[in-house]
């Protein structure tokens, strides 16, 4: 089977989105070469991409750099850096470290969730906006309660802070459309 035909044949997700954002992986694996000791960094990237490691993306890696398709989904399964589930563009990683669940963290998570509309045990929500985590410790006791939206951190956070933050998301998410 040819590589393409891999991706090809899924349906309902968007074919053509699918397709080109299949380009990039062919790119990735063209810059970082086939070799064994590259999937990780390939995987790295992938992810970045992605924001998480799609199953039939796991089987075409594995088909280009010539390795088993268990043997790739051991490596993505093993390392806790990557995820095989799908991740909302913007990753809240709230922290429940001791420092953090003093002052309040729980509260904060609470607003969070009925913020974006989180129910149960889910932790992204259906249109994939928002993932929701909690942490043990993101390193930054001094400013508890600490959350963390992807790469930024925010300190002292309260409910009432979290809409202003969460309203400024959404103001440069429709900016972004
Ligand atoms: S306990 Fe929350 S940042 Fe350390």
């Amino acid at each position: 089977m040819k590589q393409e035909e891999i991706i090809g044949t899924r349906q309902g997700d968007g074919g053509t989105t699918y397709q080109r954002k299949f380009e990039k992986v062919n790119e990735i694996i063209a810059r970082l070469g086939r070799s064994r000791s590259a999937l990780i960094p390939i995987l790295q990237e992938v992810q970045e991409e992605y924001r998480y490691l799609p199953e039939e993306i796991l089987t075409y890696i594995a088909t280009a750099l010539g390795l088993s398709p268990a043997s790739v989904y051991g490596v993505a399964t093993f390392y806790a850096q990557f995820s095989l589930e799908a991740k909302g563009k913007y990753v809240i990683k709230v922290c429940d470290g001791t420092a953090c669940h003093v002052r309040g963290s729980n509260p904060v998570l609470e607003a969070i969730k009925k913020r974006v509309n989180l129910q149960g045990d889910k932790a992204t929500t259906g249109d994939l906006r928002y993932t929701v985590e909690t942490v043990s410790c993101l390193g930054a006791c001094g400013l508890a309660p600490v959350i963390m939206i992807n790469d930024k951190i925010y300190g002292q956070m309260t409910p009432e802070a979290i809409n202003i933050i969460i309203d400024q998301l959404e103001k440069e998410d429709a900016t972004d459309e």
